[in-house]
């Protein structure tokens, strides 16, 4: 498909201005370029074909099924959208006074001691814009508590499973921590020997992703933060896959000091593309007054922002952060309500054990027993066997109008297929998925070459996907190919 760069024509145009009725005024040099920008000339036709050829090339929750593990691409609700386009939300500006835009601020406080509540957390933000920017900021967090006790300089190891979500080694060396790896039981949860044997006076923290990257939910959990707090460190909960134990289970309850949500993932917003989200950060009240300023309060019958931040780590963004994306989470929340949201929960760990088990007949499950929201297979044997990857599953499913799980992805399992179905999605769907996917692997068992070949039908075929990744080109530049 032709970029609007090259379907431009000289001198075409879709806007039609009416003459200048006001003074032309010259800018000077430094406000003005040498020269024009480069834009594509066309006509509203031309633009809307082209945006509508792109939208049937691309592949959405509103095409079909979408199982792709670690990002939740769930459908979500028309109304979370509706409320967050009120005018009321959607057409103020951050430097308004707060006296004309007390229904955000209270929308924003609401949301945060809801969150509050699901994670048993005493005090929550809504600044960072992503997961990984959680981390960031719990990660801080956690270094000013250290640094606060005259321990900053000591403390600076932070234990990260092997399981854990690749941001979480990440981000712990962005913040200038020592990482240190320790790897998972046969069972796929933290080994405690291992545990034991790594915390110190040395350590800061643990970061644990669970449900982790193995769809499982530990079950040692309470022994995992006791260990790590009786050697004076603090424990991190990845609570990205809240949407395995919302309404269920607390981190605050399983020892948890500071937690992260993907509000993009689990509350709402879609995850992927690139999109605005949010990483909402709750703590413990011994964190709280780290937290990024400035909070949001309710004082004398106003709301507001904080006055005194002194001991805060600083703003991690830019005034309340994504606050549209707050407003889906809220909807999100008030409609599902308390009932609701452990519903919800229980239907994600529902589909995914259900079409873990249908898939069981052909493929070979990472771990065997009752996973959680996602659950990881391996074609490690069929590899070895036949040469059938799991890149070419995946690129099979494409041919038969799903989408395929995520691929090569926990690190920790070889030739990986990650899968999530989500709890939005009914028996049907995923009986009629778990067809396909056993098909495929029929196909591909018994035509390796075959397999090999596909999608043959989808817009794009098999790019150089590392190529794309290390040297990504996301401009036109005129007179390239
Ligand atoms: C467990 C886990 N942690 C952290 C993240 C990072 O979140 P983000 O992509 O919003 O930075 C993800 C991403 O989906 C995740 O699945």
């Amino acid at each position: 498909m032709k970029l609007l760069f090259e379907k431009s024509v000289p001198g075409r145009s879709s806007a039609f201005l009416p003459d200048c009725d006001v003074p032309i005024v010259s800018l000077s040099a430094e406000l003005t370029r040498e020269k024009d920008a480069l834009l594509p000339e066309l006509s509203e036709n031309d633009i809307s074909r082209h945006y509508s050829g792109l939208e049937r090339r691309a592949y959405g929750v509103n095409n079909g099924f979408y199982p792709l593990g670690s990002c939740t691409m769930k459908y979500n609700p028309k109304i979370n959208e509706k409320t967050a386009s009120l005018g009321g939300f959607m057409d103020i500006h951050p430097l308004q006074p707060v006296s004309t835009v007390q229904g955000s601020l209270e929308a924003l406080l609401l949301t945060e001691r809801i969150l509050c509540e699901i994670t048993g957390m005493d005090a929550m933000t809504l600044q960072p814009a992503a997961g990984a920017h959680g981390e960031f900021t719990g990660m801080l967090l956690i270094k000013k508590y250290h640094e606060q006790r005259g321990e900053g300089k000591k403390r600076t190891k932070v234990i990260v499973p092997d399981s854990a979500h690749g941001t979480n080694p990440a981000t712990a060396a962005m913040c200038g921590m020592t990482v240190v790896s320790i790897p998972s039981g046969g069972d796929g949860c933290v080994d405690l020997e291992k545990l034991r044997g790594a915390v110190g006076e040395d350590t800061a923290g643990l970061m644990l992703t669970n449900p982790n990257t193995l769809g499982i939910f530990d079950k040692n959990i309470l022994e995992i933060t006791k260990i790590v707090h009786d050697a004076g460190g603090l424990c991190y909960y990845d609570g990205a896959n809240l949407n395995a134990i919302m309404g269920i289970v607390r981190p605050g309850d399983m020892g948890f000091d500071c937690v992260h949500l993907n509000l993009h993932k689990t509350f709402s917003t879609p995850h992927g593309g690139g999109g605005p989200g949010a990483g909402a950060v709750g703590c413990k009240a011994d964190l709280a007054p780290y937290l990024p300023e400035p909070g949001i309060c309710f004082r004398d019958g106003q709301f507001s922002f904080e006055a005194d931040c002194r001991q805060s780590i600083g703003k991690v963004k830019a005034f309340c952060g994504n606050f549209l994306v707050c407003v889906r989470a809220l909807t999100y929340l008030l409609t599902l309500g308390k009932e609701g949201i452990p519903e919800a929960a229980k239907h994600a760990v529902l589909s995914a054990n259900y079409l873990k088990t249908r898939l069981s007949e052909k493929y070979t499950m990472a771990n065997g027993g009752i996973c959680m929201h996602e659950f990881v297979m391996t074609l490690e044997h069929e590899a070895k066997e036949k040469n059938v990857t799991a890149m070419d599953i995946a690129k099979s499913l494409l041919d038969q109008g799903i989408h395929p799980p995520t691929m090569y992805f926990p690190l920790i399992v070889h030739e990986a297929l990650m899968a999530e179905p989500t709890e939005t999605e009914g028996k049907e769907l995923l009986d009629e998925a778990a067809d396909i996917f056993l098909k495929v692997y029929d196909e591909a068992m018994e035509n390796p070459e075959k397999a090999r070949a596909c999608p043959v039908a989808a817009a794009i075929r098999r790019p150089d996907e590392v190529e794309a990744a290390r040297n990504p080109r996301l401009c036109w530049n005129p007179g390239e190919e």
